[in-house]
């Protein structure tokens, strides 16, 4: 039995992720965003099972989605392989699949045993990412302006030319009201940190940096993503009351801790896959062309080689359907 993951397993994610955002895109606007939810896990965990690995589930749908399925510390894969920690995120994005928005995605994340950051019941996460252009020289404890400008100096840009990518929350007025008064330009989005995450390294996106305060497990993911691309993540967990503070502080995580993209997935053995459930500007949703056949649009990276791959699946559903897979609902 290997002991690290040394094939590309990042393909056979692709086939996880493919699988549980076929499940997801059924349920696309029809208001119902448990069971989009519920589709996706199903569908996932079918797959998983079936991959050559002995994995355990270090970030799942358990804290925050209450899913019975997928929960931290699950054992996934056939159990032959190489021993791997798993971060899933079946439906990043529910809300947005559930009013036919864009934007939704299923990922998945995977690198060697021991490697992954476990937020356990910590259930956000500050965070900045930038793409390659600025790896090194943001720091999650600096101000708002002093990031802007060493990004907009790495880059060759104004400060004005810059694009912020937050997340539309309360919480993150601060970041918004900063980057308003050192003139940058936000980009305000209802949901869907991994894919804003990524979308820094993705110069075609026009997005230079993410700030703000969203889920940790998200993090993690992203963190995985930005490793394979080489683009940079920073971290900081944001308890949101005196309890979270204390669980953290009993669990052993340091709250003023930043933490880099070696320390959220510590491997340089990691892959990534996501597959478009919605469409978005990251990748195209599902399309079902007709009761027979679905096309996917999926991502798929790894850090230790640098690969990405961008692949475009066409899906026999009556085959995939004979051979047992949950396709509708
Ligand atoms: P869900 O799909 O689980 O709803 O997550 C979507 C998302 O927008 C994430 O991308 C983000 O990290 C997180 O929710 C933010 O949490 P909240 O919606 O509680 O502010």
């Amino acid at each position: 039995m290997t002991e690290v993951p040394e094939r590309n397993l990042g393909l056979e994610l692709a086939r996880v992720t493919e699988s549980a955002a076929i499940a997801a895109a059924r349920w696309q606007g029809r208001g119902d965003k448990e069971s989009a939810d519920d589709a996706a896990v199903e569908a996932m965990r079918e797959i998983l099972n079936s991959i050559d690995m002995d994995g355990v589930i270090v970030i799942g749908e358990g804290e925050k989605d209450e899913a019975p399925w997928l929960a931290n510390g699950e054992r996934v894969g056939n159990g032959n392989g190489p021993r791997v920690d798993v971060a899933v995120d079946p439906v990043d994005g529910t809300t947005l699949t559930a009013n036919g928005m864009n934007g939704a995605l299923a990922v998945i994340a995977l690198s060697e045993r021991g490697s992954m950051y476990a937020p356990g019941s910590l259930v956000y996460m500050d965070k900045i990412a930038v793409g390659p252009d600025a790896r090194g020289v943001v720091d999650l404890d600096a101000p708002v302006k002093e990031n802007l400008a060493r990004i907009a100096a790495a880059k060759d840009k104004d400060i004005h030319d810059l694009t912020a990518i937050i997340l539309d929350r309360p919480r993150n007025r601060p970041y918004i009201e900063a980057c308003r008064a050192e003139g940058a330009r936000i980009r305000l989005i209802r949901d869907g940190d991994v894919s804003a995450a990524i979308s820094t390294a993705r110069e075609a996106s026009g997005i230079d940096v993410l700030f703000g305060i969203g889920g940790s497990p998200e993090a993690v993911i992203a963190a995985a993503a930005l490793k394979a691309v080489g683009g940079d993540f920073q971290g900081r967990v944001w308890p949101r009351n005196e309890e979270e503070r204390r669980y953290a502080v009993e669990h052993g995580h340091d709250v003023d801790a930043v933490l880099g993209v070696d320390d959220l997935v510590a491997s340089d053995n990691t892959f990534f896959a996501a597959t478009g459930i919605t469409d978005g500007e990251l990748l195209d949703g599902v399309d079902f062309e007709d009761r027979h056949r679905a096309v996917t649009h999926s991502v798929v990276m790894r850090s230790k080689t640098g690969s990405i791959r961008w692949m475009r699946s066409e899906h026999d559903l009556d085959r995939l359907r004979a051979l047992g897979a949950k396709l509708d609902e």
